[in-house]
């Protein structure tokens, strides 16, 4: 053994010495507590309310009444989201849990609240915070070491408001394009959205996940669970999804986030096959909490406990709604805005139709989860403790994710990048927009706040100005989002004069895409750009002039119907406040572009279909009179994303060409620039189960990894196959290996290998 290896174990053993004990004595301090507190001190423990029933609505300030009636009388434990729907300064977020905090000294055994926020991509509600690229973005870095910085630095600033708690990640998987969070996901894929699931979990909570510091965060694993694939595309739907795809495809990155310490999952909103998950004790005790042994604390979404009764018609009333939500697991509840929930609950308990040993369970998991962050002795933050709020370092994490997510996905005769002396004409309608850079959940729920709070980031037109000058650059709308309209609403502001200043001009930058929406509001009735986004893109495409296209959008909006017509093709997602710095340094070529496509990008509406879809979907020309056949042709695929230079695979190798189960299996590649300039790559391993006892897919990713080469250079990425790699879950819903032949693909290297 090493010197440096003897010196880790040493430093390992030392932090178990130090944190066992620390874990030991909370939870006795927990099982104290529990013992002396009265059934409405716990029931109050289970719920959440947001900060707007606190508050007087015409002035916006907490209201004395109000705290007293919440946080005394009905003992709350929980407060969520911002005021007035809007963000607000980190001294003014600090003065508030200051002295919400200060009403629990009122209460018999002052125990803290804890506050919860939707920082998603950033700290959402707080003013000049570094707002990051969104959870799509971040995925298309396929680069695990920016996703975690970005988790941490977003647990830092919102830290920096007092704020301990956030309702982040979204581990549902973004498989199907109609659905309007997409964007707030990790993609399609289940191996890449564990991977990032287990490095925002980790950057969020920091190193030991009983033990949260002061610059660290509870992270909260959502909506679990198949909340993303509604029958109908629209948000809050129902889903039907049979237990072996569940499984399969969207409990990994739940299981990843619980693996990795999560503090809090947050239910999907939506109903299962019939059954509401609120209401689904298989789903949220048995799966979660028994078998996946999740120890955290399950929390309601907004008003779900409630639409049991009025949405769903499944409980006779709202306290048998709150009977069947608690039994089934229900930690918290997000009521959001009355305390009927404790009435209800305490009531329950006492008729025996709750029973206080689950009632315990809930409490035990909250006074847990409030000791590990230390409320108990730090119930708020100073801002003061936070000197690198908002600073260069940070703004420079979220740049340098910005420009690897960036994906370049069609460069015909290579036209980028573009020569920095020419003359360009920016148009469309995300041209101009720190809006549609950001997204929702930016400044407001809406994300239709975010122009007032980023006068000093750059659109996509100034940051072309700055880099080429702006005697280079002019710009003409062309089309335009309605302000204070409905998301999808456009007006046409200029096509003719668009295409006019296209005649004087050597290139067209193209911005389309969507205005920002969150949640159902961004329901979709067509899949399609809007008539007059594709209008713009045909008319400029008629000029002649080589437009480069780039979309700015939270969903791949179909774009077949001009997308030949364009010189290049470029997607930024939501990329944050840099995005357009990000996007105006990949055009002009001072950075090398990245980013890889974390979903497919459908060419027609009606063929959604993800990259690990059945052999099925992609059938031959079959022989004979009835000679069926079908055809998978996405715009662009799951993965595609281009460098200004090239990339050679070569040696594919294995340690071994046969394994048994409990065998792991190494797999070598070496990766090439064969190119001119240096560049990024992210290397994706795909394996097929080639003959399985449920149809396979035909081929799942099951490693990546991101490297950087310069020109000439090679390196060989390595990666292990487990047993868990090469496992489905069959039909039996049991999670198995069956023996026979895999095949291995990563760039255009394939090799098979046997499982014995
Ligand atoms: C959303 C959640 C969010 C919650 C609290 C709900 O409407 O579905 O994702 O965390 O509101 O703001």
């Amino acid at each position: 053994m090493n010197s440096k290896i003897r010196y880790i174990i040493l430093l390992q053993t030392l932090t178990l010495l130090v944190c066992i004990p620390l874990f030991a004595q909370q939870n006795d301090k927990v099982e104290t507590l529990l013992k002396q507190m009265t059934l409405e001190e716990k029931v109050g423990q289970m719920a959440q309310v947001t900060v707007d029933s606190l508050m007087d609505i015409n002035t916006w300030q907490l209201k004395d009444s109000m705290l007293q009636k919440g946080i005394v009388d009905y003992k709350i434990g929980s407060v969520l989201n911002t005021w007035d729907n809007v963000a607000h300064s980190k001294e003014d977020w600090c003065a508030l849990v200051k002295k919400l905090q200060s009403f629990t000294k009122k209460t018999r055994l002052k125990i803290p609240l804890i506050y919860g926020v939707d920082a998603i991509h950033g700290a959402t509600y707080t003013e000049k915070a570094t707002l990051f690229p969104q959870e799509i973005a971040m995925a298309a870095t396929f680069n695990r070491s920016l996703v975690h910085r970005g988790a941490e630095i977003c647990a830092y600033e919102t830290r920096t408001g007092s704020l301990p708690w956030t309702f982040s990640p979204v581990l549902d998987l973004g498989i199907d394009a109609r659905w309007p969070r997409l964007w707030e996901t990790f993609g399609e894929d289940p191996y890449l959205a564990s991977a990032m699931a287990t490095e925002m979990t980790k950057g969020y909570q920091g190193t030991d996940a009983n033990n949260i510091d002061k610059y660290h965060v509870a992270a909260c694993a959502k909506h679990y669970l198949g909340y993303s694939v509604p029958v109908s595309g629209k948000d809050r739907t129902p889903a039907i999804i049979s237990e072996n795809v569940l499984r399969e495809y969207h409990l990994p990155s739940f299981q990843a986030a619980v693996e990795a310490g999560i503090s809090s999952v947050m239910v999907n909103s939506s109903l299962i096959n019939g059954i509401p998950v609120h209401s689904s004790h298989y789903l949220l005790t048995d799966l979660l909490k028994k078998e996946l042994g999740f120890k955290g604390v399950v929390v309601t979404d907004w008003m779900d406990i409630e639409n049991l009764y009025k949405r769903d018609h499944l409980a006779v009333s709202s306290k048998d709604a709150v009977r069947l939500a608690v039994n089934a697991g229900i930690d918290v509840a997000m009521i959001p805005y009355n305390f009927r929930f404790c009435d209800n609950l305490i009531a329950l308990v006492k008729e025996g139709a709750v029973p206080m040993t689950r009632i315990d369970d809930a409490v035990r998991r909250i006074l847990e989860m409030k000791m590990k962050l230390n409320l108990f002795n730090q119930p708020f933050d100073k801002t003061e403790d936070y000197p690198l709020f908002g600073s260069k370092e940070f703004e420079q994490a979220s740049y340098k994710a910005a420009s690897e997510a960036i994906t370049l996905l069609k460069n015909k005769n290579n036209i980028l990048p573009l020569a920095k002396n020419k003359k360009v004409l920016v148009c469309g309608p995300n041209a101009n927009s720190m809006r549609t850079l950001d997204g929702g959940w930016s400044y407001s729920w809406q994300g239709d706040k975010t122009e007032k709070f980023t006068e000093q980031y750059n659109t996509i037109l100034k940051a072309i100005q700055n880099e080429i000058g702006k005697n280079n650059v002019s710009y003409v709308s062309g089309v335009s989002y309605v302000e204070g309209g409905k998301y999808w609403e456009e007006k046409e502001t200029g096509i003719q004069e668009a295409v006019v200043k296209a005649s004087d001009v050597d290139y067209v930058v193209l911005c389309l895409g969507e205005n920002s929406y969150t949640e159902k509001t961004g329901d979709l009735q067509d899949l399609s750009l809007s008539d007059l986004q594709i209008k713009l893109a045909t008319d400029l495409a008629a000029t002649g002039k080589p437009v480069i296209l780039v979309l700015n959008e939270g969903r791949p909006r179909i774009i077949s119907k001009f997308e030949a017509n364009m010189a290049a093709t470029v997607l930024v997602y939501l990329p944050g406040n840099f995005g357009g710095d990000a996007l105006a340094d990949i055009l002009f070529g001072d950075v090398n572009p990245s980013g890889k496509l974390p979903v497919t990008y459908p060419r027609y509406s009606n063929s959604l279909i993800n990259y690990w879809h059945k052999y099925s979907e992609e059938q031959d020309k079959a022989e004979g009179m009835y000679n069926y056949e079908s055809d998978y042709s996405p715009q662009y695929e799951f993965g595609s994303g281009l460098s200004y230079t090239t990339f050679k695979y070569s040696d594919l190798k294995f340690s071994k060409n046969e394994i048994t189960a409990n065998e792991n299996l190494q797999v070598s590649v070496t990766v090439t620039n064969t190119g001119k300039v240096a560049g990024k790559e992210a290397v994706l391993l795909y394996l097929s189960d080639l003959y399985a006892s449920l149809a396979p897919d035909m081929k799942r990713l099951k490693g990546f990894d991101k490297i950087n080469l310069q020109p000439g250079e090679s390196k060989t990425v390595e990666f292990t196959l487990t047993k868990k790699e090469l496992s489905f879950v069959n039909i039996d819903n049991k999670t198995i290996a069956e023996p026979g032949e895999f095949e291995v693909k990563i760039g255009d290297q394939k090799a098979r290998f046997m499982l014995k």
